[in-house]
């Protein structure tokens, strides 16, 4: 089951930080964002956030399944649940960003609908203060990502 999280409940702290690794930055973000959580049997198994960027604009800043429960298809499942949840409330479009390095992420994405649209080059050295690798590679450049919304409704125009 994924639920949106209350204001006065406590973040799930250690899973945001398996999708990045300062706090700092996930405490700023937090405290604009919307934050959906998964549970099993009142366990939370994976979280996600959503931020407005823009007027039209959603942001899924922070994705993450609990290292047990991976590769079961919740991360998937997180992902389609922020898509819907994006959509309707109205949003044209959902991004997300993801490390060079991140390879299964960018797989991932890709498979639920999101096409690249630029890089945001040295985003991770002007961010992070420690060297971030992955994959045997330096995660140095984030790569943009997005998807439509409402294609239908603007065809329809
Ligand atoms: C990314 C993450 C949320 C994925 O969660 P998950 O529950 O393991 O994902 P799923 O089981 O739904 O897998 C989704 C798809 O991604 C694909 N995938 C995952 N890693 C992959 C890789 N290294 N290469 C290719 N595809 C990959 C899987 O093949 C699967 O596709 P399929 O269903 O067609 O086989 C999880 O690995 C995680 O929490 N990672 C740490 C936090 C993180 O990096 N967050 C994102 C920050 S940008």
């Amino acid at each position: 089951m994924i639920r949106k999280l209350d204001k006065t409940e406590l973040l799930p702290m250690d899973l945001l930080l398996l999708a990045d690794p300062s706090e700092n930055i996930v405490r700023q973000y937090m405290e604009r964002a919307q934050c959906y959580v998964m549970e099993q049997e009142e366990k939370i198994v994976g979280v996600y956030s959503l931020l407005p960027t823009r007027p039209a604009t959603m942001e899924l800043v922070n994705i993450a399944v609990d290292e047990s429960e991976q590769h079961k298809g919740y991360g998937k499942a997180l992902i389609q649940h922020a898509i819907e949840t994006a959509r309707r409330e109205g949003y044209q479009t959902i991004e997300v960003g993801t490390g060079n390095s991140s390879i299964g992420q960018l797989a991932l994405y890709q498979k639920c609908g999101f096409r690249m649209t630029h890089i945001d080059r040295d985003f991770f050295l002007r961010h992070y203060e420690e060297p971030i690798f992955e994959n045997g590679i330096q995660c140095v450049d984030m790569v943009r990502l997005a998807m439509d919304l409402q294609v239908e409704d603007r065809e329809k125009e």
